[in-house]
């Protein structure tokens, strides 16, 4: 049996990635062991239909070697902290991880295997050991357009992003909820009041939107009523560190050699959990709408073009419709007025399966298959 050890399972990433491993039954089979970095030695996850144990100290490189394969969502920090040491020690087992800090190292494959399968195995072919989901917003824009990709259409692609407060974390989801009971709060009586005007809904809005008690220490300026668009550092040049992921990790997704232009801006929504993008594509060639839609809605099992029409578009192709769903939207599939090679489209996605959760789970999958009895751990121990 392959041993895994999970360290960040609490938190909202680790959460999903084990009621997802549990719904497809991944944990048959499998020697998992579960890791705290604050309460070792206590019980480990409940509910699993099986006894997790006692949990082990996440910064233990002793214990953490024994295993075949890590997976962690326990963020960057922990993993620029333990994964040097790991290695160090000689441990010659498999990496998986939801964060950012391994991403762009030449010897990491981003993992995103409806889209990227063949560079997948090409890694595992290489010895590669270390497997990192890619940025949400990056993920979710591939799997919606990787029929695009892969048949050679796209010359250059920007992506204005509609991102969720997830991105941002757990405590960001409760902020924005916070935000709108705030605000629901203040509009309360003049809704309650059918003649009041909606300027004056709007004025206790924005009264509420300007007070200091507004929670915003997450977010820094009210979401909710609002938008954000900047999201991350700026990295120069007027672009924030996330813009500039969507050609990096886009690209080394793709293992493409020659890279593809993918730039936009990234914005924060009131969305809570599904990531969205306006595609404009610059097409290599002008091809009918029916064959481009044939090409997107066939690039794997995960993707659903929504027919182009108000009705579609409103019940399919929303972050609430699409909430808690595996498969990833694309509709508004039209050519823009700049001509039959300018492409546009719409695409959401539930930031926390396919944006992270998924591709870790299914990339255990893969390490399954490819090591059937193999067990590195075991074999760098002997
Ligand atoms: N950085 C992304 C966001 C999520 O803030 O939405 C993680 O890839």
């Amino acid at each position: 049996m392959l041993d895994v050890g999970f360290v960040g399972w609490r938190g909202m990433v680790g959460s999903v990635l084990l009621e997802r491993m549990q719904a497809e039954g991944d944990f048959t089979g499998l020697a998992p062991s579960f890791y705290s970095t604050s309460s070792p030695g206590g019980p480990g996850p409940a509910d699993l239909g099986f006894d997790s144990g006692r949990l082990g100290d996440a910064f233990d490189v002793g214990a953490l070697a024994r295993h075949d394969v890590i997976v962690t969502c326990q963020g960057g920090d922990y993993t620029h902290e333990v994964h040097p040491r790991l290695r160090a020690a000689g441990w010659n087992g498999y990496w998986i991880d939801a964060a950012s800090a391994l991403r762009m190292e030449p010897g990491t494959v981003l993992v995103l295997d409806p889209v990227n399968a063949d560079v997948i195995a090409g890694g595992l072919a290489r010895g590669r050991r270390d497997f990192c989901g890619a940025n949400c917003t990056v993920s979710i824009l591939l799997m919606a357009f990787a029929g695009l990709f892969r048949a050679g259409l796209v010359e250059w692609v920007t992506s204005m992003t509609y991102q969720a407060a997830s991105g941002a974390g757990a405590a960001h989801m409760r902020e924005l909820a916070a935000q709108m009971a705030a605000i629901g709060d203040a509009a309360r009586e003049p809704l309650g009041d059918p003649a009041s005007s909606a300027l004056a809904v709007d004025r206790s809005v924005r009264a509420a939107l300007a007070d200091d008690g507004f929670p915003r220490s997450r977010f820094g300026a009210p979401l909710a009523a609002s938008l954000l668009p900047w999201i991350d550092r700026p990295i120069g040049g007027g672009r924030s560190r996330e813009e500039l992921k969507g050609f990096e990790e886009g690209n080394k997704i793709l293992g493409n050699e020659v890279p593809v232009p993918v730039d936009g801006l990234c914005v924060r929504v009131g969305s809570m959990r599904c990531h969205a993008h306006a595609v404009t594509v610059k097409l290599r060639e002008d091809r009918p709408l029916d064959e481009i839609e044939s090409l997107i809605g066939g690039a794997h099992e995960w993707v659903r073009v929504v027919e182009n029409t108000p009705e579609a578009t409103l019940a399919e192709l929303t972050p609430a419709a699409v909430s808690g769903r595996l498969d990833v939207a694309v509709g508004r599939i039209r050519k823009l007025a700049m001509g039959g090679e300018f492409l546009t489209a719409f695409s959401v996605g539930d930031q926390l399966l396919w944006g992270a959760a998924e591709p870790l789970r299914r990339m255990l999958g893969i390490l399954r298959s490819h090591l059937g009895e193999e067990h590195p751990a075991r074999a760098e121990a002997a």
